[in-house]
């Protein structure tokens, strides 16, 4: 990643900081965004910050250990006030695309159980229709073949064509922290994210998929020299 790069997550991440206010009880997203929000939070909690985090994945959560930001889990601590994370795409509404870093399920769960969803990201990530970026799509071990099917014809039955693979890291399939699958779907286009959301979840076998519609309520967007306030409504 260029230092540019690096320099618009941080100014995102700044902004969605701004928003946190002591004694709240956060979602902590995952990715090389929300990792730049662990940091300056971090600095925040060494002077003085009082907050509590549930981390949306092993690795956020092993970055907070590092860095002293306190944890807490949805069983402890069920309901939200904020949720920050990062996407893969920012659409029309705020509708976005999560899961590149394999943590959509948790992702979800947590920016449910948040009365509020920030989105941080530099400007590469909007999109004026989502699904240039594949969709992860967290399918159940057991089944494997039959889901991949059950999925390719759900989305043929909305007009989405394009490959569905499976993710591999280091030449064997990528396990999520939830003991998952993913399958990457490349649709190109989406054009009706609602749709799509509707026909996967009625697929047994698919746990979860990166599709998050009417979570966000704000994306702050770094680029051009400014961060840009994206409201959903
Ligand atoms: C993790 O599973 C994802 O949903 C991330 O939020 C997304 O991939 C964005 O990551 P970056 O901030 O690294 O682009």
């Amino acid at each position: 990643m260029s230092a540019d790069m690096r320099e618009l997550k941080i100014e995102a991440a700044r902004a969605a900081l701004d928003r946190v206010q002591d004694g709240m009880r956060l979602g902590i997203g995952t990715g090389s965004t929300a990792e730049e929000f662990v940091r300056l939070l971090a600095e925040r909690v060494a002077v003085g910050l009082s907050v509590i985090g549930v981390p949306t994945s092993e690795r956020t959560a092993a970055l907070c250990r590092e860095l002293r930001v306190p944890l807490t889990t949805l069983d402890e601590t069920p309901e939200l006030d904020l949720t920050v994370d990062g996407a893969d795409e920012i659409g029309p509404r705020l509708g976005l695309i999560k899961g590149g870093g394999g943590a959509l399920l948790r992702e979800k769960i947590v920016a449910a159980a948040s009365q509020r969803m920030i989105v941080i990201a530099d400007k590469s990530k909007l999109v004026e229709t989502l699904g240039r970026f594949p969709l992860p799509i967290e399918i159940n071990v057991f089944g494997l073949g039959a889901t991949t099917v059950a999925v390719e014809k759900a989305a043929h039955g909305l007009g989405l064509n394009g490959s569905l693979t499976i993710r591999q890291r280091d030449g064997k399939p990528f396990v999520t922290d939830g003991g998952h699958l993913i399958i990457d779907a490349s649709f190109g286009r989406i054009p009706d994210p609602r749709a799509l959301a509707t026909a996967l979840n009625a697929v047994p076998g698919v746990v979860e998929h990166g599709l998050f519609l009417d979570l966000a309520d704000t994306a702050f967007v770094a680029g051009d020299g400014e961060v840009r306030t994206v409201e959903a409504a």
